[in-house]
């Protein structure tokens, strides 16, 4: 091709391009390293003077003509591309959007936090203590010597060293009272465990909740007090505390704790088996053994102490008929509670 007609093709291409892409490879069609252009200007040296000089000024004419063609192009098309690319790109926000599911907060949970604000209140101020406790703290301290047939109602898991994981959260008010001088008034909320077989009302791991308050004149009545209020703050107003004679050997006397049944005011239903009451935990006064076992003296001080399902709250807070439904995980289930707060 002379240079004419590769002028001619060249500036033809150009017009009729229609990407950048396109143009692209026609540049290096013509202006590349191979192209008949830069090929023909490497010969030059071959040619004499005159001839050369002619040459050249026509290849370089040439040149200049179809890069101006390819930038002229260029910036045409790229401003095109661009605003396709725009469009393309755009967002309608007139579709519908992607739904993104929100986590919720599990029952307990929701209980516990309720639970710690109720007694925030009033001044208790929250522990916590080791799952894995040593003897003396879940036992020995607690009243419940070896050989104990209390033990056998709370079996356990235990390590070598003769270590186990906690079977209530009541070695806390011990923890507390090694600690702390009294006046002392304590809840301490987590996870307990015990060899006991699922059902309806029991898993190997579950939730408890325990008060302690210690003080010179601290009364039976104190517990009645606080306890009502935790029930009536929880379930409503009209939700009532009773005390039923129990055992448990770290207080004296112990008790029961009953509430009113809040699915029927106390009337008789299915969930309190037509007694009008469901049962909460233990409670009581704390047993003289155990103050002295802290180094207190049981003729100066004298306090409550109590221990309840958080479990057990939150089914009957929430009307949960089997405990199983809290440890599956199943967000079908959970996602029934992301509204109550
Ligand atoms: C105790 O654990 C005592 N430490 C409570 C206590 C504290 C009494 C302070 C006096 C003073 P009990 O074993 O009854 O008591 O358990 C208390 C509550 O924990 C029960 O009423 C029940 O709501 C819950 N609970 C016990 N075992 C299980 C279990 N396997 N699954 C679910 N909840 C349980």
């Amino acid at each position: 091709m002379n240079i004419e007609e590769i002028s001619k093709s060249a500036l033809d291409a150009i017009k009729n391009a229609e990407t950048t892409t396109r143009l692209e490879e026609i540049r290096v069609l013509f202006l590349g390293r191979k192209s008949e252009i830069t090929v023909a200007f490497k010969g030059l040296g071959k040619l004499d003077p005159d001839e050369k000089k002619v040459v050249a000024k026509s290849l370089n004419d040439t040149k200049i003509l179809i890069s101006k063609s390819l930038e002229e192009k260029k910036s045409l098309l790229s401003k095109k591309e661009k605003e396709e690319r725009i469009k393309e790109e755009r967002i309608d926000v007139s579709m519908p959007g992607r739904f993104q599911g929100n986590g919720t907060l599990h029952p307990v949970t929701i209980v516990m936090e309720e639970i710690v604000e109720i007694f925030h209140r009033i001044g208790f101020e929250v522990r916590t203590g080791p799952h894995i406790e040593d003897d003396f703290h879940n036992f020995e301290a607690l009243n419940i010597p070896k050989h104990h047939p209390a033990r056998a109602m709370q079996d356990t898991f235990y390590m070598e060293d003769g270590k186990l994981l906690r079977t209530h959260t009541s070695p806390t008010q011990i923890r507390m009272m090694e600690s702390d001088k009294p006046p002392i008034k304590m809840i301490a909320l987590g996870t307990c465990y015990r060899k006991d077989a699922t059902d309806a009302s029991h898993t190997p791991v579950f939730h408890q909740i325990e008060g302690l308050m210690i003080d010179k004149h601290v009364t039976f009545s104190d517990l009645a007090g606080i306890l009502s209020l935790l029930l009536s703050e929880v379930f409503g107003g009209e939700t009532k505390v009773r005390f039923q004679p129990s055992y448990f050997p770290f207080v004296e006397p112990g008790a029961e704790t009953l509430a009113s049944c809040p699915f029927c005011q106390g009337k008789g239903c299915r969930t309190c088996q037509q007694t009008g009451w469901v049962e909460m935990g233990g409670s009581g006064m704390v047993h003289p053994n155990v103050l002295k076992n802290v180094g207190y003296d049981p003729n100066v001080y004298q306090g409550f102490a109590f221990g309840w399902g958080l479990e057990r709250i939150a089914m009957l807070k929430f009307g949960i008929s089997d405990i199983r439904d809290l440890f599956t995980g199943d967000v079908r289930f959970l996602s029934q509670f992301g509204g109550v707060r």
